[in-house]
């Protein structure tokens, strides 16, 4: 398995990391391959950190299979929501995700996205601006579609 790539990417560009995978085992892979990472077990729905911990939060988020969820999109929502609780205003959130991009909270905008296919799935690199602290309102960003197969 190879855990702990971003982590890596990361470090390679001169960041300090702090990374989280739910499933032990890809903790345990990351740490082995990223020794200089800081790795914890943790639910992305209930990240250990301060609010505004980071200049930047970057997740290959799952796609459901391994770890399955009644409600998909809001799931998404509720992981994104706690990744920008911990990331400082003006701060930047870059998610993997497929398409379409579900419902968002307002303290995040879309900057920018990035279409890609993964093992046959119909992706996309999102990456969002994390403004200020949050009205509590949901406003829908996109109703993309996946990218034609090329
Ligand atoms: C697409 S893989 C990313 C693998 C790895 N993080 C990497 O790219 O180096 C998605 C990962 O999300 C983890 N995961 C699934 N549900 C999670 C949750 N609720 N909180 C945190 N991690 C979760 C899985 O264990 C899996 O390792």
């Amino acid at each position: 398995m190879r855990s702990g790539t971003l982590l890596e990417e990361a470090l390679t560009a001169g960041c300090e990391v702090v990374g989280s995978d739910l499933d032990a085992d890809a903790v345990a892979i990351a740490r082995q391959n990223v020794p200089r990472a800081v790795v914890d077990r943790a639910d992305v729905l209930n990240l250990p950190q301060d609010d505004a911990a980071f200049d930047a939060v970057v997740s290959n988020l799952p796609f459901g299979r391994q770890f399955p969820v009644q409600d998909p999109a809001r799931w998404l929502r509720q992981a994104l929501a706690e990744m920008a609780r911990v990331t400082r205003p003006g701060g930047r959130i870059v998610v993997l995700v497929p398409s379409p991009l579900p419902r968002i909270g307002s303290e995040l905008t879309l900057a920018s996205s990035y279409p890609l296919r993964l093992l046959g799935v119909g992706t996309r690199i999102w990456v969002f601006d994390r403004g200020p602290a949050s009205d509590g309102n949901y406003v829908p960003h996109s109703n993309d579609t996946a990218p034609a197969r090329r």
